[in-house]
């Protein structure tokens, strides 16, 4: 008999190595969380992080798209600032806000108090993440599972603001004004993200995204001499274990090249970028992306049009997976996103 555990012949990942598939595969960013009514009565009562760090509910919220759904991948419940928490930075998720830093990091001494992540900080995600890549084994013929972490650049900026940013004015102060600072900084988040990357790899997950999604806040010099290394070397260490990696990031229209380079196996793409034009900028990799998230608030047929279209320009990738080009907005209809679902996967391709 065939291992159940692989799944290297679904639509996704075969999607993701630039293979013929007999649908475009999909999955949406946030898909797990507040536009789902069993999302919000499982989570009655129970602090975001708190349920971040319970095996149960984290396996519970992640399979509750792919039931309703029937998507062709999961991605992991948790959020980017949770190996934080774990390593002790005293933070929070506020609802409706974001992370929240109660001191934010701006000296040599701050970075350096910061501990580096191991494997037994993070206990529940190594049982969250076998216990789902059991259970989703068995759902609709075999669904990959998706890990992630932050990249160094968007999870420093919730460190050194202190919280959510529009500008990031703070975080590139200190990047321009004090780089022996910003590189220690970098260096420990690419360090900590990494492992807990290869904690969720090493317990089952078949791929992972990097997000950075506050990474549009820079030229593509800037990003090339302060950032992109960092997230190279996070991309490096889950890239020798083996594990395809997704990197993506919003309004990243002047980077899209530059975050393929920095070693991404697919590279998301923002709804502002047409995919048609993305995809030359990528070059050999596959492409995931981009409908505009507030399209699912348009007529169904305003919608599966435009759906259709990011199908058709994805057929010049070297493979497309398709997602909305940001997460999923909270007053999302669930229904609006069963007919999406729907519509990509009974596209015909031949
Ligand atoms: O469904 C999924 O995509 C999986 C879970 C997931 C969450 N956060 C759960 C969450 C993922 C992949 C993330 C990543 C994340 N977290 C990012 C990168 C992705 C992106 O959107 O660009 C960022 C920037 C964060 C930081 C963060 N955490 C923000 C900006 C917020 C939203 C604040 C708000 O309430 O508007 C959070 C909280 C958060 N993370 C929620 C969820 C389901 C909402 C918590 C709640 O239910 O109150």
């Amino acid at each position: 008999m065939s291992d159940p555990h692989d799944l290297s012949d679904s639509a996704f990942l075969r999607a993701v190595r630039g293979e013929p598939v007999s649908h475009t595969p999909v999955w949406f960013m946030r898909q797990a969380g507040r536009s789902l009514p069993e999302y919000l009565a499982v989570r009655e009562g129970t602090n975001m992080l708190e349920s971040c760090m319970n095996a149960e509910l984290v396996t519970e919220i992640t399979l509750q798209p792919v039931r309703r759904y029937g998507v062709d991948a999961a991605i992991f419940f948790s959020d980017i600032v949770l190996p934080l928490k774990a390593v002790g930075v005293d933070l929070d998720i506020k609802p409706g806000v974001g992370p929240v830093v109660a001191q934010p990091v701006r000296t040599l001494a701050d970075v350096a108090a910061i501990p580096d992540l191991t494997p037994e900080h993070v206990p529940f995600i190594t049982e969250a993440v076998r216990s789902l890549v059991g259970e989703l084994a068995g759902m609709n013929g075999g669904t990959p599972l998706i890990g992630f972490a932050g990249a160094p650049f968007t999870v420093a900026s919730y460190l050194v603001e202190g919280g959510p940013s529009k500008e990031h004015a703070k975080t590139k102060a200190l990047m321009f004004g004090a780089p022996e600072v910003w590189d220690a900084l970098m260096r420990k988040i690419a360090g900590i993200s990494a492992t807990f990357l290869e904690v969720q790899a090493a317990a089952g997950a078949s791929a992972v995204q990097l997000f950075d999604s506050w990474a549009g806040a820079l030229t593509p010099g800037d990003y090339e001499r302060y950032v992109m290394p960092h997230s190279a070397a996070v991309l490096a260490r889950v890239g020798a274990l083996g594990v395809p990696r997704i990197h993506f990031g919003v309004g990243t229209t002047n980077l899209l090249s530059l975050m393929g380079t920095a070693g991404a196996d697919v590279v998301g793409v923002d709804w502002r970028t047409p995919l048609g034009s993305a995809i030359p900028l990528v070059g050999d990799r596959a492409v995931q992306g981009n409908l505009d998230p507030t399209l699912v608030f348009a007529p169904t047929d305003v919608m599966t049009a435009r759906a259709a279209e990011i199908i058709e320009a994805g057929r010049a990738a070297k493979g497309h997976v398709f997602n909305l080009g940001h997460g999923v907005i909270p007053s999302t209809d669930p229904d609006q996103l069963a007919r999406l679902t729907e519509f990509v996967q009974s596209y015909p391709l031949g």
